[in-house]
């Protein structure tokens, strides 16, 4: 039986096109940064997101995390959405590598306000941590993909810029907020001090993300980088993936999404399942099986057997990610699945 992977668009492989690039790549030693496939991707990128400059690492974990290193000290506090990756995800590490803590924000969807922002800011005293950071998710993975609001995101933007905090954004999928606006990255990117995007994820490349920012920021996060065991040697054969996917695999996206909402809609036609479809804005399409009587892990199981893989997102709530590996017939098969299993 041919499996329906939607589990999360981090499952595909790269193609043969992709493979060949890999292959074919000019590759020096990265830490000693002479690495000239290394070095193209994060001036390509940096440029992507109008930032003056770039920095390779193996995951969209470590980027965040070496991101957070660069801006903050010990004991500083780092202000965040309760949902986002970086709260969930990523192992606490921003308390056991970087001595920070989190004040984590229940943001409407996913995005935190100014206002509540604002609320949250400490007041210079003794007793109390310093706000130093504020982390940003585009898309919201937890909220279904959503798209931080531009005009919502000015406000944090220039609530921060007066308070003289920075905005890290955390864009593993922020590729997927542009294609779905219209708007460049750069349109994201410039009301954030530092931003990651990753390449492992719709754009198909086996490993990697880029840290972009300032200069000397991106100076502290080699640093950090090599802290962390991130500090790769002939890493051009990764980073030549991320050049091909910029050329092939971006304006694509556009078609995950059209998938995406076509599954949504074959769920929301289906009575026993609850989907929120204003929530379904780019490649993630989240849905509620309680009302079956079955409970995600059960849901799971029962649609693996028919040879369709989805991810448990909560004791009821179902993930599917659609992405490159997966085409038109598959989406298909998945809603037939679904109509069998959930009828
Ligand atoms: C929003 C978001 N940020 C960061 C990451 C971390 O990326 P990685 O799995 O490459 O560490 C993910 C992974 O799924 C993610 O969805």
């Amino acid at each position: 039986m041919k499996i329906i992977d939607l589990r999360s668009d981090t499952v595909t492989k790269p193609d043969r096109g992709m493979l060949d690039a890999m292959m074919r790549a000019e590759v020096g030693d990265d830490v000693w940064g002479d690495d000239p496939t290394v070095n193209a991707l994060q001036a390509a990128t940096a440029k992507l997101l109008g930032k003056p400059a770039g920095l390779f690492l193996p995951s969209g974990t470590m980027a965040n995390q070496v991101a957070i290193q660069s801006h903050v000290a010990p004991g500083d506090e780092v202000i965040l959405d309760r949902e986002s990756h970086i709260f969930r995800y990523e192992v606490a590490a921003a308390a056991v590598v970087s001595g920070a803590q989190f004040n984590a924000i229940d943001g409407a969807g996913g995005f935190p306000s100014a206002p509540q922002i604002e609320s949250q800011i400490r007041p210079a005293d003794i007793h109390q941590p310093r706000t130093a950071l504020v982390c940003l998710e585009n898309t919201h993975n937890r909220a279904g993909g959503t798209v931080f609001p531009l005009d919502e995101l000015r406000k944090v933007s220039a609530l921060c810029r007066k308070q003289r905090i920075p905005i890290h954004l955390d864009g593993a999928r922020l590729w997927n907020a542009s294609v779905a606006t219209g708007i460049p990255l750069a349109g994201y990117a410039r009301h954030c001090d530092s931003a990651m995007v990753c390449f492992s994820k719709g754009l198909g490349c086996p490993v990697g993300s880029v840290l972009v920012g300032p200069k000397d920021f991106i100076e502290r996060a080699r640093r950090s980088r090599k802290l962390f065991g991130g500090g790769m040697r002939q890493a051009g054969y990764l980073a030549a993936a991320g050049l091909y996917a910029l050329k092939r695999n971006v304006n694509r996206l556009a078609e995950d999404h059209a998938r995406a909402t076509r599954l949504a809609e074959t769920i929301a036609a289906i009575p026993a399942l609850d989907i929120d479809l204003a929530a379904v804005q780019t490649n993630i399409v989240i849905f509620d099986c309680a009302r079956t009587g079955m409970d995600s892990e059960q849901a799971l199981r029962k649609c693996a057997a028919r040879g369709l893989w989805l991810a448990s997102f909560g004791r009821t709530r179902l993930r599917a990610v659609t992405h490159l590996d997966v085409g038109d017939a598959g989406i298909e098969r998945a809603g037939k699945v679904l109509r069998s299993v959930f009828r």
